[in-house]
């Protein structure tokens, strides 16, 4: 048998609180912090623990090349016990086990995708399967996000000022204050997130159709070279890749079934994939956006789907590329925003979403795509959720301001 070590593995040292056994023995409860290592492992998303011995012995082995499992012990490193179980916990590869070969395919195929491996480890590491969010959960009512945000102040002291002004500036020039009165201006103003909707009125088709292609549509096409065709929307892209694929989930649409859909821009249809009832489609939107039902009242949510695998074709192993495809969300998001604005609708966009149970509902890859956000719309209501709707003072910027 010959092992190797796993390749894009990083390795994170944290310390553990645990009981002091010394202290146990004499019956004092005394806790003391340990260092404990763990293996990140972006291609399966696990953090595998393990301990100083293993660390070395794992810094002495190449992930290129396979070692002979006999040496290692006729040398002492290991006894074939110890080997066996690194193998079990798939700290270690070998070359006769399944789930080894299993790993080390998806290693190679996880290379030839082009992510940078910091951006890999940390897209692994904050997937979310079955959260409910806590922070978000305490914020259903306006009284407690007002209680967690003074419990804040409590512990941390205020947070940094909302004006931030620059003391070492050389000077100051007053600008004139513009009329901000177009069509445009009124729709960015009368922008804002909506967490109550209307549950008994049906979405217009015309309405979901609208957002969809005004937001998601192609609205031309150019041949950048042979066989590499650029798609503009109406929002920027990075590279003008168009990498965020979108997937409606319908609650109450007029003339559409509940379910999940995707978007085909090319031929603007939605393409059902699974029929649901309502309360089906509601109550996934809940698990998915971690708990947060009042979204779950809206009519159509549009997922964000990120392609790893087109971003990352041109944008092979880059520093940026991650964060330039969640922009890519960030800016549909405000165009969606706009659109629904323009139409009188509501909307909302979160980015607190179980990525990879989604991941699993749409039969994603996870090394090729996964879901960054999800944006909604619908006929806003008067709930008890319209409570939660931001409701700013005006304000007026002017140079005397203290
Ligand atoms: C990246 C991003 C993530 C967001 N996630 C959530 C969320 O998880 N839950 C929520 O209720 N609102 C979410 N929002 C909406 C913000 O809370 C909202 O934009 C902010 O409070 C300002 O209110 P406005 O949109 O009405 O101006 C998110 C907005 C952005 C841009």
């Amino acid at each position: 048998m010959r092992v190797r070590r796993r390749r894009l593995c990083f390795i994170q040292i944290a310390d553990q609180t645990v009981p002091d056994l010394g202290a146990l023995f004499s019956g004092e409860v005394k806790l003391e912090s340990r260092p404990s290592a763990e293996l990140l492992c972006p291609v399966s998303g696990e953090a595998l623990h393990v301990s100083g011995p293993e660390l070395a012995l794992l810094s002495r082995l190449p992930a290129t090349d396979w070692t002979d499992a006999e040496s290692l012990i006729e040398d002492g490193s290991i006894d074939l016990q110890g080997l066996r179980d690194l193998i079990g916990r798939r700290v270690l590869l070998s070359d006769a086990d399944a789930t080894s070969a299993a790993i080390v395919e998806a290693e190679a195929r996880f290379e030839s995708l082009g992510w940078y491996d910091l951006t890999a480890v940390y897209h692994a590491m904050t997937r979310w399967t079955e959260v409910r969010d806590e922070e978000l959960d305490s914020e259903h009512t306006p009284e407690a996000h007002r209680e967690r945000l003074e419990h804040n102040c409590k512990q941390y002291g205020p947070p940094p000022t909302h004006f931030p002004r620059r003391e070492d500036a050389h000077s100051v020039h007053p600008l004139a204050l513009p009329a901000f009165d177009s069509t445009l201006a009124q729709t960015l103003r009368a922008r804002r997130t909506t967490r109550s909707f209307d549950t008994a009125k049906r979405l217009p088709l015309d309405e979901l159709a609208y957002v969809l292609y005004g937001c998601f549509g192609a609205q031309g096409t150019q041949e950048l070279a042979p066989g590499t065709t650029a798609v503009k929307r109406t929002s920027a892209s990075g590279g003008g890749l168009t990498p965020i694929d979108p997937y409606p989930l319908v609650m109450k649409v007029q003339g559409l079934e509940p379910g999940l859909y995707h978007y085909d821009m090319s031929r603007h249809v939605l393409e059902l994939l699974r029929a649901m009832s309502e309360e089906q489609a509601r109550s996934l939107l809940t698990d998915v956006t971690a708990g947060q039902d009042y979204f779950a009242d809206s009519h159509a949510a549009i997922i964000h789907v990120a392609r790893f695998n087109r971003h990352h074709w041109k944008y092979r192993w880059h520093k940026k590329a991650y964060k330039a495809l969640l922009m890519d969300s960030a800016h549909l998001s405000q165009t969606f925003y706009l659109l629904a604005t323009e139409r009188r609708l509501g909307a909302f966009y979160t980015a607190a979403i179980n990525d990879q149970d989604l991941g699993r509902h749409l039969g994603l890859d996870p090394l090729e795509a996964a879901a960054v956000g999800v944006s909604g719309i619908g006929i806003a209501g008067d709930g008890v959720h319209a409570a939660l709707h931001f409701e700013p003072e005006p304000y007026m910027p002017s140079p005397g301001n203290p």
